[in-house]
C-alpha cells in the first residue's frame, strides 16, 4: 500500500478565493507536492451535518464538512479565536472564557474525527494543523485509529501562567499526548511547551479535582514554516506584476514605499506600526513628502468584537496621521482593508523600499519570508522585524525591532531608508538563504520524516 497524506485544518482552499492568512496558502503547495487529501470546513452552514463532499481545488482533492452554525460559533469564534488565540499570543485580558465555547469546540472536533475516520487507510500519515483542532488526535484514538498522527500549531505556545489562564487548559494540552510528535515554530515554543510540562505545574494546589493529565510525555520539536521563494519570485517578475506596478509607482510619484500586509489582528502591532511612522515623519522632517507608506489589512474575524475595535481605532489613527502630515499633493500613508492575490502581493514587496512586519506576537510570520522572496537581487528592499515574530529566529539579519518602541522602530525605518546599496545586497542575500533553507518543502518534508520516525509506545 502506498503512503498518503491526510491533511486535517480547519481552513481549505475554496475555488477562486483568495486565501486569508499563511495556513491555507502554504499547505496548498505541500500537498500537490506529495499527494493526499485535504479535509476541513467548507465554509458552509447546515443543521443536521451530512456527508463531506469531495472536490478538485486547484489540483488537490479537497473534503469538506458543513457545520452546524451554532456549534461553528462556539468553536471558531467563541474558543478558537476568543479563548486560543489571545491567550496563545498572551494577550488573556482580550479572552473571553465561557463554558459552552469549549463544548462547541470539542462537538466540532468530534465531529471532523467522525468524518475522517470512514476516509481513513491504514497507510494514512495524518496531519493536523493549528489550535482549532488541539484535540484531534485524540478523539481519533478514542475511536480506535493507529495510524501516524503529527500535529502542527502554526501560531506561538503561551507561558505556563497565560496557559493556565485558560479553565480547560489541562485537559485541551494533555490531547496533545495523542500525537506522534508536535511540532512548533519557534524555539521559545518549545521552551514554553516544556516548561508547562515540568511538575512545578503539578504541586500547585487546585480547585477543579479533574485528573491531573501529565504532558511530559509530549513529543515536540522546532519547524519553523516558510515559504515558496521561488513561486514568489517568479510572481514579482511577470509581465502582469511589472505592469501593475508601474501604475501603482505612478500613484505615489515614485516616491519610496514603505510597505506593511497584514490581517486586520491585535497581534500584529498596527497601531504601535502606525506610531512608528508617526514618529518617523515628526523627528526625521526630510523625509515628509518622500516616502508613501501603505498598509495592506484585509478584514478578519470580524464578527469578534475585539476585531471590529480595532478598525475604529485604526481609522482613527490613520486620519490622525493624514491630519497632521497630509498635503495637497502628498498623501503620506494609505490604508487598504482588502485581501490582494499573491502576485500582487509579490509586485508591491518588490515595490517596497522597506518591509513593516512588527507584530507583538506571531508563531512564524510569513509575510518576512515572502517580502524577501520577492526581491529585486540587484535592488533589494529593507525587512524591518519584529523581535516577537518566529522569523526572527531564523532571520537575524532584518533589521530586528521592539514593536512596542516607537522610536526604536522610526530609527530602524530611518536606517533602512538610508541604508547603502552594497550593505542592502548584503543582508538581502544572507535572509535569501535563509528562508531557502527554511522553505515550505523542506518545512514539511523534515516535518513527516520525524513524524514516520517518532518513536511509537
Ligand atoms: C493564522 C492561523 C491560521 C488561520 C489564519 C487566518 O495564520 O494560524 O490557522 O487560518 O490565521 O485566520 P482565519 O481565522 O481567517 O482562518
Amino acid at each position: 500500500m502506498t503512503e498518503r497524506l491526510v491533511v486535517v485544518s480547519n481552513r481549505t482552499p475554496k475555488p477562486g478565493k483568495v486565501a486569508a492568512g499563511g495556513l491555507a496558502a502554504a499547505l496548498d503547495g505541500v500537498l500537490k507536492q506529495l499527494g493526499g487529501i485535504w479535509v476541513g470546513w467548507s465554509g458552509d452552514f447546515t443543521e443536521q451535518p451530512g456527508e463531506p463532499r469531495h472536490l478538485d481545488v486547484g489540483g488537490n482533492e479537497i473534503v469538506h464538512i458543513d457545520l452546524n452554525k451554532a456549534d461553528h460559533a462556539a468553536y471558531y469564534a467563541g474558543y478558537s479565536n476568543s479563548v486560543l488565540w489571545p491567550t496563545f499570543h498572551m494577550r488573556p485580558e482580550l479572552a473571553r472564557f465561557n463554558t459552552d465555547f469549549y463544548e462547541g469546540y470539542i462537538r466540532v472536533n468530534e465531529q471532523f474525527a467522525d468524518a475522517l475516520l470512514p476516509l481513513l487507510k491504514p497507510d494514512d500519515l495524518i496531519w493536523v494543523h493549528d489550535y482549532h483542532l488541539i484535540p484531534l488526535g485524540q478523539l481519533l484514538r478514542d475511536r480506535g485509529v493507529k495510524n501516524r498522527i503529527g500535529f502542527f500549531l502554526h501560531i506561538p505556545f503561551p507561558t505556563p501562567e497565560a496557559l493556565s489562564a485558560i479553565p480547560s487548559h489541562r485537559h485541551l494540552i494533555g490531547s496533545l499526548n495523542a500525537y506522534d510528535l508536535v511540532g512548533l515554530q519557534a524555539k521559545r515554543d518549545v521552551a514554553a511547551l516544556e516548561d508547562f510540562a515540568s511538575p512545578v505545574e503539578f504541586v500547585r494546589p487546585r480547585r477543579s479535582s479533574g485528573p491531573l493529565v501529565p504532558v511530559t510525555g509530549v513529543n515536540a520539536s522546532v519547524f519553523p514554516i516558510g515559504s515558496d521563494p521561488e513561486a514568489f519570485a517568479r510572481m514579482a517578475e511577470l509581465p502582469a506584476t511589472r505592469k501593475a506596478m508601474a501604475t501603482f509607482n505612478k500613484s505615489i510619484a515614485d516616491r519610496q514605499l514603505i510597505l506593511g500586509v497584514d490581517r486586520l489582528d491585535y497581534t500584529k502591532g498596527l497601531p504601535q506600526r502606525i506610531e512608528a511612522y508617526e514618529r518617523l515623519l515628526a523627528d526625521y522632517p526630510e523625509y515628509r513628502r518622500k516616502v508613501s507608506f501603505l498598509q495592506v489589512a484585509p478584514a478578519s474575524r470580524d464578527t469578534i468584537q475585539q476585531y471590529q475595535e480595532i478598525t475604529g481605532n485604526l481609522d482613527y489613527q490613520c486620519g490622525r496621521v493624514m491630519g497632521r502630515f497630509a498635503e495637497i499633493d502628498w498623501q503620506p500613508l494609505n490604508y487598504v482593508k482588502r485581501a490582494y492575490g499573491q502576485s500582487t502581493l509579490a509586485g508591491l514587496y518588490r515595490t517596497a523600499r522597506v518591509g513593516l512586519v512588527t507584530p507583538l506576537r506571531d508563531g512564524m510570520n510569513l509575510v518576512a519570508h515572502e517580502f524577501v522572496a520577492s526581491q529585486d537581487p540587484e535592488n533589494p528592499g529593507v525587512l524591518v522585524l519584529s523581535i516577537f515574530a518566529g522569523a526572527a529566529e531564523i532571520m537575524p539579519d532584518a533589521l530586528l525591532v521592539n514593536p512596542y518602541d516607537a522610536d526604536e522602530t522610526a530609527h530602524a525605518i530611518d536606517l533602512a531608508l538610508k541604508m547603502p546599496l552594497d550593505e542592502r545586497k548584503e543582508r538581502w542575500a544572507k535572509l535569501r538563504a535563509d528562508i531557502e533553507r527554511h522553505n515550505i518543502h523542506a518545512w514539511a518534508d523534515d516535518f513527516l520524516r520525524v513524524l514516520r520516525e517518532a518513536p511509537r509506545p
